[in-house]
């Protein structure tokens, strides 16, 4: 099953004095999904935002959170950010902690559950979970920052996903996130992404709306 293309800017390039405005800035551009990064400071080199933070921003906007928990132990906070109303959270393959209990533990809080692979590790890492889960998300950056350069290199790894998601007859969305612009995002289309972390070629370019556009049209 194919999904229709969509852009999710990251409130990570935002004002983070004014959230609500990066929330309403995406609503402008025509966004159904925003990205959240929720850093902690250990698994990532960076600190960001808390489920109080997702929480106090729900009542302001009906836009799909897509959280991306980049956390060491992400099994211990996925009912917080399930209850602040996250729509979908995603955890990642690398931690040691008990992947497949805390995917199903995040469906039981009736959130959709996402798998992430960051650059250096193995695609084959993320395979057990591909039946279970309603996205992948391949990282074309070391996470922890915006801002940083798109990893082409990772490319590959879209593709084996992709391949597998139809060898498979599955219907998890495939997105990417990372160094995601208007002169990239068709790279990764064509390798089967169907979904686009955006976070400074949104909020740091004068075109967002155009490219939101071209992205979903
Ligand atoms: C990186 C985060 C990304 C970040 C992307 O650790 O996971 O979501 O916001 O920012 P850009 O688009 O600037 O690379
Ligand atoms: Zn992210």
């Amino acid at each position: 099953m194919s999904h229709r293309t969509l852009l999710a800017p990251s409130i990570l390039a935002g004002n983070h004095a004014n959230l609500r405005k990066a929330l309403h800035l995406a609503e402008a551009a025509g966004a159904t999904w925003v990205h959240i990064d929720i850093m902690d400071g250990h698994f990532v080199p960076n600190l960001t935002f808390g489920p109080q933070t997702v929480a106090d921003l729900r009542p302001f906007s009906k836009l799909f959170f897509d959280t991306h928990l980049m956390l060491d132990n992400p099994a211990n906070h996925v009912e917080a950010f399930a209850n602040a109303g996250a729509n979908l959270i995603s955890i990642h393959a690398e931690p040691d902690y008990p992947i497949s209990e805390t995917l199903r533990r995040i469906r039981d809080l009736d959130c959709k559950c996402g798998i992430v692979l960051n650059p250096p590790t193995k695609v084959e890492a993320i395979l057990p979970f591909l039946p279970e889960v309603d996205l992948a998300l391949v990282m074309t950056v070391n996470p922890g920052f915006g801002g940083q350069s798109f990893m082409a290199d990772q490319i590959p790894k879209i593709e084996f996903i992709a391949k597998e998601r139809s060898r498979q007859g599955l219907d998890f969305r495939l997105e990417v996130d990372g160094g995601i612009g208007p002169s990239n995002w068709k790279s990764c289309h064509n390798a089967g992404a169907d979904t686009f972390v955006a976070g400074t070629s949104f909020y740091k370019s004068k075109d967002s709306a155009e490219f939101l556009q071209s992205v979903e049209s």
